[in-house]
C-alpha cells in the first residue's frame, strides 16, 4: 500500500514537471516569436500568400527614387542644427494601395544628411513611435553617448539632443536604429539612410561627384509583401536563426528600377542594407568596374573588379564606365552570390560632353603595424542549433547582456581580433561583423592576404562559414561603451553582440 502511494506521487510529480516544461516552453517560444514584431507585422506567415515579384523579371519599370539632401533649421558658421522625426505613416507605393512605413521626416527612408569633416553638428531627433527606438550613425567615429547604441534608447515621444563634431575624413555612412530587438523590424519598415561626410580631399579628388547626375546611391534591401502589399516580417526561428529573406528586391525605395545615365563615367554608392542577404554584384555583360572606396574613405587606386561582394551593411562605391556604350544601350546590375538576382538597368540616354579619364591614384592610406599590437583577442561566433527553447547566436558562447563590459581596452592602443564563423552541425550561416566607434583593416582572411576590394579601412566584415578573419584596429579619442556584433539584424536582436569599455 505504502509503495502503491509513493508510486502514484512519483507518477503526479512527474506529469507536474512535464506540464510545467511543455507550457514554459511554450511561452518562451510565444514571447521569442513575437516580442521583436512591430504590431502590424504579421508573424508566421502564411508564405504562399504573398506577394511575389519575379527575380528573373527583365522589365524595369520605375524610375529610381533618390531621397533629397537635409538642410539644416539654423546654420552659423560654427554649427548647424538638424531636426528629425521618426514617425510610423502610410505610404501610396502601389497605385492606390498604401503601406504602412516607417520614416525620417518623411513616411519612409529619410534624407541625406550630408556634411563636412570637422563641422559641428547638432540633432533634435523627436521619436513619434509607441516603441523606442534610437537613431545610430553607423558609423560615424562619435563620443559614445552620441553613437545611440542600446545604451541610450529614445523612448517614445521624447527628444534627443546629441551634438558633436565630425572628426573624420569623407565617406558614405548610414543612421538606423539600434535599441534592443526591435532594430530588425524597424530597419525593414524602411527606417535607414544615408549619411555623407566630404572633407577637403573628397572635394578636390577627380571624380564624378554630381549627387543626382553622376554621384547616385544604390541601397538595395530585400522584402516581403502580402497580397495588399504590407510588408511581413517573420521572425520565426527559421528566420532567426538562419535569416530573413525577402522574396522582392527594392533599391532606394524602387522596385524594378531603372537609373538612366550619360556616356560618361557614373559613381555609384552601394550599400547592402539587407536584413540577412549578402549580394555578389555585378554587370549582365560581364564589364568590369572600379572600386574607388569601401566601408571607410577611399582606396589607394580604383581596383578594377568583374563583381564585388556585400554582406548585410557593407558598402562601397564603384565607377561603372558607360563611354562605349550607344544611346540606347542598357546594362543590368546584377547578383549572383547563391541565387541570380536582377537589381537596376542602368539606361544610357545622354551624349557627355566631357572626357572622363579613371584616376590613377586616390589617397595614400596609413597602415597598420601588426608589430604596434599590444593585445590579441579572438571571438568565436557560434551558431548553436535551437535545442530545446535556447536558440544560441553567440560570441564565444554569450549572449549580449547590456550591464556586463565584456572586453576593456586601453585608448589610444592598438590590437588585433580574430574573428572566426564557428557554424552549427547542421545550420550554416555566414555573419557580417561590425564594430562601432573604430575602423579597421584586414590583416588576412583564411591565413591570405585579403582581396583587392577588401583591403582596406573597413567597420564591416563578411564571413563564410568556417572563416577566420584577423583584423587590425586602434582605438581613438573617445573612451565609455560600445558594442560590436553581427550585423545579421536577426542576429543582432537576438543578442549576438557584446559590449567593449574604452578606458584611459
Ligand atoms: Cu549599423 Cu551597431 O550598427
Ligand atoms: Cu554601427
Ligand atoms: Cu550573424
Amino acid at each position: 500500500m505504502k509503495n502503491m502511494i509513493h508510486k502514484t506521487y512519483l507518477l503526479l510529480i512527474f506529469i507536474i514537471l512535464i506540464s510545467i516544461t511543455i507550457i514554459t516552453y511554450g511561452c518562451f517560444n510565444y514571447l521569442w516569436t513575437t516580442n521583436n514584431n512591430y504590431y502590424w507585422i504579421m508573424w508566421w506567415y502564411n508564405l504562399e500568400n504573398q506577394n511575389t515579384l519575379d527575380f528573373s523579371n527583365s522589365k524595369f519599370t520605375n524610375k529610381l527614387y533618390i531621397p533629397k539632401i537635409l538642410t539644416p533649421i539654423t546654420e552659423s558658421w560654427w554649427i548647424e542644427k538638424y531636426s528629425i522625426k521618426v514617425q510610423s505613416w502610410e505610404t501610396e507605393f502601389f497605385n492606390w494601395i498604401k503601406t504602412r512605413t516607417l520614416g525620417y521626416n518623411w513616411s519612409f527612408l529619410g534624407p541625406t544628411i550630408r556634411v563636412k569633416e570637422w563641422q559641428k553638428i547638432s540633432f533634435d531627433i523627436k521619436n513619434n513611435l509607441d516603441q523606442p527606438t534610437t537613431v545610430h550613425w553607423h558609423w560615424v567615429h562619435t563620443p559614445s553617448e552620441y553613437d545611440w547604441g542600446v545604451f541610450n534608447p529614445i523612448k517614445p515621444w521624447e527628444t534627443f539632443k546629441p551634438n558633436f563634431e565630425i572628426k573624420q575624413v569623407a565617406w558614405t555612412f548610414w543612421y538606423h536604429p539600434h535599441s534592443m530587438w526591435n532594430t530588425a523590424t524597424q530597419a525593414y519598415s524602411w527606417l535607414a539612410w544615408l549619411f555623407i561626410i566630404d572633407d577637403d580631399k573628397s572635394e578636390k579628388l577627380e571624380i564624378p561627384k554630381n549627387y543626382w547626375v553622376d554621384d547616385i546611391p544604390l541601397v538595395i534591401q530585400d522584402k516581403n509583401f502580402d497580397n495588399n502589399w504590407q510588408l511581413v516580417y517573420s521572425n520565426n526561428m527559421h528566420s532567426v536563426i538562419n535569416w530573413m529573406y525577402g522574396n522582392t528586391i527594392m533599391v532606394n525605395w524602387s522596385l524594378t528600377p531603372y537609373q538612366e545615365v550619360t556616356k560618361w563615367v557614373i559613381r555609384f554608392r552601394l550599400l547592402n542594407w539587407s536584413n540577412a542577404r549578402t549580394y555578389n554584384f555585378k554587370l549582365s555583360n560581364n564589364q568590369e568596374f572600379y572600386e574607388i572606396a569601401t566601408d571607410w574613405w577611399f582606396v589607394e587606386k580604383p581596383v578594377k573588379l568583374n563583381s564585388i561582394r556585400l554582406s548585410p551593411w557593407e558598402r562601397a562605391e564603384i565607377l561603372i564606365d558607360f563611354s562605349n556604350y550607344k544611346i540606347g544601350d542598357n546594362v543590368v546590375l546584377q547578383s549572383n552570390f547563391d541565387e541570380n538576382l536582377n537589381i537596376i538597368e542602368f539606361r544610357v540616354t545622354k551624349e557627355a560632353n566631357k572626357k572622363y579619364i579613371i584616376p590613377k591614384s586616390l589617397v595614400s592610406i596609413d597602415w597598420l603595424d601588426p608589430n604596434s599590437s599590444i593585445k590579441e583577442r579572438t571571438f568565436n561566433l557560434q551558431t548553436m542549433e535551437r535545442w530545446m527553447m535556447w536558440n544560441l547566436l553567440t560570441i564565444n558562447w554569450k549572449n549580449m547582456y547590456i550591464n556586463r563590459v565584456d572586453e576593456k581596452i586601453k585608448l589610444w592602443s592598438t590590437e588585433i581580433w580574430t574573428i572566426k564563423n564557428i557554424p552549427g552541425f547542421w545550420m550554416n550561416v555566414w555573419h557580417s561583423f561590425h564594430i562601432h566607434d573604430m575602423q579597421f583593416q584586414i590583416l588576412s582572411r583564411n591565413w591570405n592576404p585579403p582581396d583587392d576590394s577588401e583591403k582596406w579601412w573597413k567597420d564591416t566584415v563578411f564571413l563564410n562559414v568556417w572563416d577566420n578573419v584577423k583584423i587590425i584596429i586602434k582605438f581613438t579619442d573617445y573612451t565609455w561603451k560600445y558594442m560590436y556584433h553581427c550585423h545579421i539584424l536577426e542576429h543582432e536582436d537576438n543578442w549576438m553582440m557584446w559590449v567593449f569599455e574604452i578606458i584611459k
